[in-house]
């Protein structure tokens, strides 16, 4: 029987450095989409695919990041008192059970897979997924909880994928198609951030992963790949060689990346409009406002 993911690994470790000043003392998990951190979506994220371990690889300045996910006993009280029912159970909902999230260091910025391994000792002889927070997806069916389901059928390595602008690749790890199944695709090569031109398809690598054990065991070989870092992609593409099990998950979704300015923006805007609370008055802003642009040009 294949074993069930249990354990997610998130990076957070980054310098958010895109986003100075406000990442200044402020790590960037921790930046809001509407009224939730971006972490916060990550978490719902793998709870809604079954997760019940929590890693997270952080770094100095990170502490907000732990007092975030820990209980708030005075507010909860206060605003029960209050009869503030809403918000005390929006509170509620993002209390972590106690020994649910474990904290890592990671020392030095050695990359994705230097990030990755350093979770090594909590994890045991079974599959894992790594969620990247800065990849929001807003998906009806959570994003990893699709790719959770079709792993039961192929086992192995999956990463989500999405094709991407040809101009974009070199942004992104790469997928190399051997088989493409329509949704999965199975995976010959894997290139990250290949120079412009040299990208062996546009299917690019998206925040989440699925991985097997062996994974870790190339992240101990490693060297240092694109950018002069640990790739979490190169460890992965060994494994194509090695097991010939690696794949590919066109996701349904839309994907945004909240790693860059623009893309955060658009994810405010998107989320804003989704939320039932906001729609009108929001909408609304957004039209009188591109009319009032469009009447000045
Ligand atoms: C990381 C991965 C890359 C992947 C991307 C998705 O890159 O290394 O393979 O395509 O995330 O967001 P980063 O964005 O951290 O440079």
């Amino acid at each position: 029987m294949k074993k069930k993911v249990t354990k997610a690994i998130f990076p957070v470790a980054g310098l958010g450095t895109r986003f100075l000043p406000a990442t200044k003392s402020v790590p960037k998990e921790i930046m809001t989409l509407v009224d939730r951190p971006l972490i916060q979506y990550a978490i719902d994220e793998a709870r809604a695919a079954g997760i019940k371990e929590f890693i997270f690889v952080t770094s100095r300045g990170k502490s907000a990041l732990e007092d975030y996910f820990d209980h708030a006993p005075e507010l909860e009280a206060s605003l029960r008192k209050k009869g503030k029912t809403e918000l005390l159970e929006a509170l509620k909902a993002t209390n972590m059970e106690s020994g649910a999230i474990a904290y890592v260091r990671q020392n030095r910025a050695l990359g994705l897979g230097h990030a990755v391994w350093c979770a090594r000792r909590l994890l045991s002889n079974e599959p894992f997924a790594v969620i990247l927070p800065d990849d929001v997806i807003a998906a009806e069916k959570p994003c990893l909880q699709q790719m959770v389901e079709a792993h039961a059928e192929t086992g192995g390595n999956m990463v989500a994928a999405m094709e991407v602008p040809a101009d974009k690749t070199s942004a992104y790890g790469v997928l190399d198609i051997k088989e493409d199944m329509g949704t999965v695709v199975s995976v010959k090569g894997m290139v990250e951030k290949p120079a412009a031109g040299q990208a062996p398809s546009n299917l690019a690598v998206i925040g989440r992963y699925i991985l097997t054990p062996d994974i870790m065991s190339n992240l101990n070989k490693i060297k240092s790949g694109a950018n002069g870092e640990v790739q979490l992609t190169d460890a992965i593409a060994q494994e194509i060689a090695a097991s010939d099990n690696v794949y590919g998950y066109r996701f349904k979704g839309e994907r945004y990346d909240c790693g860059s300015k623009a893309g955060f923006l658009q994810a405010t805007v998107a989320f804003g409009l989704a939320r039932d609370d906001l729609r009108a008055e929001f909408s609304a802003y957004l039209a009188d406002m591109m009319s009032a642009r469009n009447a000045a040009q």
